[in-house]
């Protein structure tokens, strides 16, 4: 009997992670072959395969902060010129534009209790639009 509690609780987690996987990954593996070569992902860097290290935002969360950090290198000719923090129902949180001697490190302050999808974005003046779909 205990065998097959077990095996049901099992089957019930296993189908309730299946149900949350497209959600959690739903930009990068379902609509972004749609935005291919405008909006850039890890996962779908398009005709910028190879500088994703330079151009994905990195985020660490903190509470209810949120740091963002693109680890580009800034000078006149080539910089990140923004970065933004937009909730899964649209909602934008922030944004802060940078100048070439910047660094392109952002802060932001989710709403208090706010647990689910948030995207970042960043744009380098030549490597275009980056983003990286994160879940609190
Ligand atoms: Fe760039």
């Amino acid at each position: 009997m205990n065998d097959r509690r077990d095996f049901l609780k099992t089957t019930a987690v296993a189908a309730s992670l299946i149900a949350l996987g497209p959600v959690r990954s739903s930009f990068a593996a379902g609509m972004a072959p749609k935005y291919t070569n405008i909006i850039f992902t890890k996962e779908n860097p398009g005709v910028w395969k190879g500088k994703e290290a330079l151009h994905v935002p990195h985020v660490t969360i903190t509470g209810s902060k949120v740091k963002v950090v693109t680890n580009h290198p800034m000078s006149q000719q080539h910089y990140i010129v923004r970065h933004t923090l937009v909730l899964a129902d649209g909602t934008s949180v922030g944004s802060e534009t940078f100048t070439p001697t910047d660094k392109p490190e952002s802060t932001y302050e989710l709403p208090m209790g706010y647990k689910g999808i948030f995207y970042v974005t960043s744009f380098c003046n030549l490597h275009d639009f980056w983003m990286v779909e994160t879940m609190v």
